[in-house]
């Protein structure tokens, strides 16, 4: 139904409309009686197999939604309806900003792929509290923390510890993103002392009072090696619960669409099908050469139930969509789950 009928009339749009257009319909659909209860029947997925316990969490299934998409933490009680295991919100940053200018969402349909350069739009944290305060489902709500453009590097530690406390009494667990391509200079914040510095933080402040939520680090897909093992050392010198692998990638490598095209579209995230093996390669290296030592959250091209195994045949424990989500419509979840459902069994029988 979503490919034949919903998605050819919001592929006509322009994406970032589009994106709206769909989280405005969601919305409205969702106020009507039954809407929410009938569309829970209809996707929802549940099995004790699939269910996982992870940085001392209880996910019902391992197949979560990226950040990125409910910015704002707009939808995730209507979102959760489709049989995700969790929401990610965010990127929050202390201050709202109205990102980079538009166009910035483009399709690359033949690669089943998208390019975004949005550069962390949203309203802010305190706006997006005021819709956690009022959430009515149980599902698990992960809180992406970013900086705000116009703050200095030096001085990031200060908003991403803002976003912190002021997120705390709302979230599940947290997300340090320091991956986007899309904030000039946020990815030298991957480095070795930075990154250090600002993870310490915020233990010491996890510490300091009492928090239980996990806190992780979501990386860029473009790390050389010694960056992704320098990444391992700070995991566990700093203590963290673990990472999400990956975000988006700056590399147009390999892409079908024709060079022009992409040459056009310039700068921004590429996502979806085109990231796939590289996000998979990027949790490979990190579960090996650290000896399993911390949960990996794989992400990054799951399209298919095949795509979402292999993230967990690499060492992940749970994944996450988004691109996929596009591309593939809300029944993905559930055929996703239903994959791993039966991956798992027969890995029992072996
Ligand atoms: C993203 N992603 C993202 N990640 C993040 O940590 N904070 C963010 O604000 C965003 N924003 C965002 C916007 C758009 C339009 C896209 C397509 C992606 C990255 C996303 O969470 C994910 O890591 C990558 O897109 C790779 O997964 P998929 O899309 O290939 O499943």
């Amino acid at each position: 139904m979503y490919k034949i009928f919903i998605k050819p009339f919001l592929f006509l749009k322009n994406p970032e409309p589009a994106h709206y257009f769909a989280f405005n319909w969601i919305r409205r659909m969702f106020k009507a009686p039954g809407v929410s209860s009938i569309t829970r029947s209809l996707f929802h997925f549940s099995h004790k197999e699939l269910e996982t316990e992870c940085f001392g969490l209880k996910f019902p299934n391992p197949v979560g939604l990226a950040a990125g998409f409910d910015k704002d933490a707009r939808l995730f009680d209507e979102l959760s309806a489709f049989g995700f295991g969790f929401i990610e919100i965010g990127t929050l940053t202390p201050k709202g900003q109205d990102g980079n200018p538009k166009p910035r969402l483009f399709r690359l349909p033949d690669d089943r792929s998208l390019i975004n350069r949005m550069g962390f739009n949203n309203e802010g944290v305190e706006a997006a509290i005021e819709r956690l305060r009022n959430k009515k489902t149980g599902v698990l709500i992960g809180g992406n923390i970013g900086k705000n453009k116009v703050t200095p590097n030096d001085q990031a530690v200060e908003d991403y510890l803002y976003c912190y406390n002021a997120l705390e009494p709302y979230v599940d667990y947290f997300v340090v993103n320091v991956s986007s391509p899309n904030t000039p200079n946020l990815r030298e914040l991957q480095d070795k002392e930075p990154l250090t510095a600002l993870l310490n933080t915020l233990q010491l402040r996890k510490k300091e009072i009492g928090a239980k939520q996990p806190i992780l680090l979501k990386i860029a897909p473009d790390l050389t090696e010694s960056q992704l093992t320098d990444i391992i050392d700070i995991v566990k010198t700093t203590g963290i619960d673990g990472v999400i692998a990956t975000n988006t990638t700056i590399s147009r490598e390999g892409l079908k669409t024709p060079k022009e095209t992409i040459d056009q579209i310039g700068a921004g995230g590429l996502s979806g099908a085109a990231v796939t093996d590289r996000s998979t390669e990027v949790i490979r290296y990190l579960h090996q050469h650290s000896g399993g030592a911390f949960p990996i959250i794989g992400v990054g091209g799951i399209l298919t139930a095949a795509d979402a195994i292999a993230k967990l045949e690499a060492g992940a424990s749970l994944v996450q969509v988004y691109t996929g989500f596009i591309y593939e419509g809300p029944s993905m979840v559930k055929k996703i789950n239903k994959g791993i459902l039966r991956w798992k069994k027969a890995q029992q029988k072996v």
